[in-house]
């Protein structure tokens, strides 16, 4: 799992292209990247290196772009040799993993993620997948890059929204883990939305380090990996209620982590002055509010739909200390409803 943090990702590739002696290359990004990157990607482009230019969003990341993929690998002849160097967010990232995972039983790729998000998240951990018939990340598999190019100049050119969707993974490594890392981020939110590059590069870095460390004591997701899913039950509800219109993935993980805290608070596992640091930090990036009956009852449908659930009953990790969480499975709905009416 090698992910290296460098300056100029170009030149970097570049390099590592000749000392591996990699022949064939084939490019998958998307629109908006290439239209803003086009002059540094086709650098790379001649008769054996090749390009996929897939359309950007969510909505791209199936079967079909896979299928458009695929039908390109054989045209262009590209053998178990090939190398897929996948240039772009979580939604490029993800898709282009699963090609290469797939693709003549799986040919090696290189990651050079673009988003806050997928530099912090989605391009560390080997998950790799598409969506299928509305299901989120429901075809996949764990399929590890030869290496991934971290260059922190991408955030240049990004939305000040997407910067507030890695931040809500940023600050959940925090609330999971590392308190420090928290109150460290907590002080440098305007930092970020400023883009500063001292701020920005020590979140990504530690970031990275954090979500490795614990991604290499469970590959496969099949224990300690599921602290990682702190603010997402609630997220995922409100998400899929939102048919993933209002609130794209960070902020949705922002609302859960305040509800899921509040929870927290309700159950006794951390006193009001550690919710209300929480609520201080979370509520000005994505502000929360009330849901009515009818919304909750709905958002409570699609928790309990979650893959992550056992035996019916909701599984949710909620913080039990500062830099703490555990696992729990036994929170009545009762709750749930109120907290979710409730702010
Ligand atoms: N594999 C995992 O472990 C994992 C973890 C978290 C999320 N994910 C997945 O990641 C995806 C979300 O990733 P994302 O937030 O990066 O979304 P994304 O890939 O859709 O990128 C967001 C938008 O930013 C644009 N963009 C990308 N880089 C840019 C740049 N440098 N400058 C300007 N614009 C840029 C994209 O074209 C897109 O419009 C979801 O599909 C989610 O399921 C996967
Ligand atoms: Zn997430």
């Amino acid at each position: 799992m090698e992910v290296q943090i460098v300056k100029n990702v170009w030149l970097e590739l570049k390099e590592y292209i000749i000392e591996r002696d990699i022949k064939k290359l084939f490019i998958i990004t998307d629109k908006n990247i290439y239209n803003l990157y086009k002059e540094n990607i086709d650098t790379f482009i001649n008769k054996n290196n090749n390009l996929f230019i897939m359309e950007p969003g969510e909505e791209h990341k199936n079967i079909h772009t896979v299928h458009l993929v695929y039908k390109e690998l054989l045209n262009k002849e590209i053998d178990r040799d090939g190398v897929i160097l996948s240039i772009g967010g979580g939604v490029v990232g993800d898709l282009a993993g699963f090609v290469a995972s797939t693709y003549k039983r799986g040919i090696r790729y290189i990651q050079v993620p673009t988003t806050l998000l997928s530099q912090v998240d989605s391009s560390i951990g080997g998950k790799v997948g598409i969506d299928f018939e509305g299901y989120k990340n429901v075809i996949g598999s764990f399929y590890f890059p030869m290496t991934t190019f971290v260059d922190t100049s991408f955030m240049k050119t990004l939305s000040q929204r997407e910067i507030t969707c890695g931040l809500g993974e940023i600050l959940k490594y925090g609330l999971i883990i590392d308190y420090d890392f928290f109150k460290y981020m907590r002080s440098n939110i305007t930092k970020m939305y400023e883009k500063d590059k001292e701020v920005i590069l020590h979140a990504i870095t530690k970031s990275i380090s954090i979500k490795q460390s614990i991604v290499e004591k469970d590959k496969l997701d099949m224990g300690l990996r599921k602290i990682l899913n702190f603010g997402h039950t609630v997220g995922h509800g409100i998400e899929s209620y939102y048919k993933y219109k209002i609130f794209n993935h960070g902020e949705a993980v922002i609302l859960g982590m305040v509800y899921e805290s509040y929870i927290a608070k309700e159950k006794g596992l951390i006193d009001n002055s550690y919710f209300q640091e929480i609520f201080k930090t979370l509520n000005p990036l994505v502000q929360t509010r009330k849901f009515n009956e009818e919304e909750i009852n709905r958002i409570i449908d699609y928790m309990k739909n979650d893959k992550k659930n056992k035996n019916g009953n909701i599984s949710f990790v909620l913080p039990i200390g500062k830099g703490k969480v555990g696992m729990f499975n036994n929170i009545g709905e009762d709750i749930i409803k109120k907290i979710l009416g409730d702010r």
